[in-house]
């Protein structure tokens, strides 16, 4: 497994299972235009953590149901995020994704769009071949994807974004592809409706801590680590749970407002405003926001049986609040 997967993930069939996921990939994306199949797969041949695959792979385990046609959404999950990774680099004006240069960077706005909306297209052709109850699920958090990040554009440069609607950004444009493998690897297992809820429940928390803590790496995170450009968020004005509350918290709001609304913001402005939200207790501000989201989404696995599933969840709880990448 690659160290991107990491080792939280204890349980060893849902790991082997993991580990044939690129291959499928690649058989989904099964373009004959090679050129084209090199841009369309070139951010998922490039690794990353595959936590959507896992999720789902993991709530497989909680129902009483396997059987082989019930691994191919894995790699579906995968490429709907990796499609909306294409066209947030589009939205971000991104260069580098996963340690490489973006599909938009090295091919353009168009053809990154295009390759998105056709990778998007294959995944969900895949998802539509289980039944209509899939298929309602899948669409509902799809477009709570698209409304999440809307509503993220609609408010770019908003000093006065309210917490509340910061937090429903991240459960829309991230907690949705945490709560559709959940629910989608409970559902066709076969899991009861119980541990159902508590699975999206806790995936739901999960995915607000893992965005909390994805939007800290943009302020204080090593390129080299996380494979992304550092302060991307302030240039396109996105303003995450760490700056709203130096914004809305603290005595140094009005220079970091100075800060944010040059007109000619430069790197040493980015720099500043970053460690003006260090100083002002807005990094760790986020940091307890991601540990009580972390704690309720521990706390809904209690109905889980204990066992390597189990386990596992929990044990992403804790690297998803460590990690580096
Ligand atoms: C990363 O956020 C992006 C998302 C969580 C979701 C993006 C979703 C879309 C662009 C909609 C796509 C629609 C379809 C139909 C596939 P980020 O920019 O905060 O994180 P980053 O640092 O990884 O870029
Ligand atoms: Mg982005």
């Amino acid at each position: 497994m690659s160290k991107a997967s990491s080792d939280w993930l204890l349980c060893n069939i849902s790991k082997a299972r993991l580990a044939s996921i690129n291959a499928i990939m690649e058989e989904i994306i099964d373009a004959s235009d090679t050129n084209f199949k090199k841009l369309a797969l070139h951010t998922a041949r490039m690794g990353g953590k595959k936590l959507r695959p896992s999720l789902y792979l993991l709530a497989l385990n909680t129902g009483d149901y396997y059987g082989k046609e019930l691994l191919t959404p894995a790699a579906a999950l995968e490429l709907i995020h990796v499609a909306s990774l294409h066209h947030d680099d589009v939205m971000d004006r991104a260069d580098l994704r996963r340690n490489a240069t973006s599909v938009n960077a090295e091919w353009g706005n168009l053809n990154a769009t295009y390759s998105g909306n056709y990778l998007f297209s294959k995944a969900i052709s895949i998802l539509s071949q289980y039944d209509t109850t899939v298929n309602q699920i899948t669409c509902g958090y799809i477009s709570d994807l698209c409304l999440g990040q809307l509503k993220e554009a609609e408010n770019a440069y908003n000093l006065k974004l309210s917490y509340e609607d910061h937090i429903d950004v991240l459960i829309k444009k991230t907690a949705s592809l945490f709560e559709l493998p959940c629910k989608l690897g409970a559902l066709l297992s076969g899991a009861s409706d119980d541990i159902l809820e508590a699975i999206t429940n806790y995936s739901k928390h999960m995915g607000i801590a893992f965005q909390l803590i994805d939007d800290l790496l943009d302020l204080k995170g090593n390129p080299h680590k996380t494979g992304k450009t550092v302060g991307t968020d302030l240039i396109e004005g996105v303003y995450t749970y760490a700056t709203l509350y130096t914004l809305h918290e603290t005595d140094h709001a009005n220079k970091l407002t100075h800060l944010l609304t040059l007109d000619d913001m430069k790197p040493i402005h980015i720099q500043e405003a970053i460690e003006l939200i260090s100083l002002s207790g807005g990094l760790n501000a986020a940091k307890v926001k991601a540990k009580e989201h972390l704690e309720i989404a521990k706390n809904a696995l209690s109905i889980l049986p204990d066992n390597n599933t189990k386990t596992s969840l929990l044990n992403l709880t804790h690297f998803i609040l460590a990690r580096d990448h």
